[in-house]
């Protein structure tokens, strides 16, 4: 893992947008993978700003959204894919019919499951994912693999957890109907991504971060699989690397690392 302490918010959004934009620079039809939350609207926000600058395009772009809540209309105000087209797809040039979003409004498990499975399909068809981008939930989730998700698990239908759900609620309305089922990819399908981003920032999300880079390989953290991935890259503000043991080596190493970018081995 290459773990980047950041001193702001800001400066993580800034550092995952030139991440995005090198690998939009260097490939032909690049393959996004995104997440919805409060953590990458800064990331999509820039991204705009990029695109409205003639920094970058996204004609040659397809995406594919980690999750979608179950049982409620793409138009739902609360949709991912609403969340998508209102932060980041409406405001650049991306082909609309290269963006995918799980399709998971039907109630009727054979059709979700067949959903997820398509779902599966076009990621292979497109090529699969060159950078994966990432947010953590409170409990250790990414995408929504709530904890004790299989490592190998792929696209499907995930019950969520009371955390999630309780953390979700600020979203929805009182009294309005409130997802407790997701269809998301796995932990199996975002390992197979090229290369993997997370992002977090904020006191709040500093345990989480703690057992994903410092704890055991655990189903109990399922970020903590990203230990796995040959090419992952945490990119952290100042609060979400608080509780981090070895915070100093992490920054040390970034030091090698830069001085090693330029050719320079001492
Ligand atoms: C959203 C997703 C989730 C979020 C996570 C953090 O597509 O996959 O795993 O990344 O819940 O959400 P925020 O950024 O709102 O704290």
């Amino acid at each position: 893992m290459q773990v980047i302490i950041l001193p702001s918010a800001r400066d993580v959004a800034l550092y995952a947008a030139d991440c995005v934009v090198d690998v939009i620079d260097a490939r032909t039809n690049p393959v996004l993978g995104l997440a919805t939350g409060s953590t990458p609207i800064a990331l999509y926000k820039e991204l705009v700003g990029r695109y409205q600058s003639k920094q970058v395009s996204f004609r040659h772009t397809t995406s594919f959204n980690l999750d979608e809540y179950i049982g409620i209309a793409d138009s739902h105000e609360q949709s991912y894919r609403t969340f998508m087209n209102r932060h980041l797809f409406d405001a650049i040039d991306i082909i609309a019919t290269n963006t995918h979003v799980p399709l998971a409004e039907s109630q009727d498990a054979g059709t979700l499951k067949k959903s997820a499975q398509d779902y599966e399909a076009s990621i292979q068809q497109a090529g699969g994912i060159d950078l994966q981008i990432l947010g953590i939930g409170l409990n250790g989730h990414i995408g929504f693999n709530e904890p004790t998700s299989s490592f190998a698990s792929r696209t499907r239908i995930k019950t969520l957890s009371e955390s999630t759900v309780v953390a979700n609620k600020r979203f929805f309305k009182d009294g309005e109907f409130q997802p407790h089922l997701a269809l998301t990819m796995g932990i199996g399908t975002i390992l197979d991504s090229r290369a993997v981003l997370l992002m977090a920032t904020g006191k709040a999300k500093a345990e989480a971060v703690k057992a994903m880079i410092e704890g055991p390989l655990s189903a109990m953290c399922p970020a903590s699989a990203l230990q796995l991935h040959e090419t992952a890259t945490i990119v952290l503000d100042e609060e979400a690397a608080s509780l981090l043991a070895l915070k100093e080596y992490y920054q040390w190493c970034e030091q090698k690392r830069q001085q090693l970018h330029e050719g320079n081995v001492s």
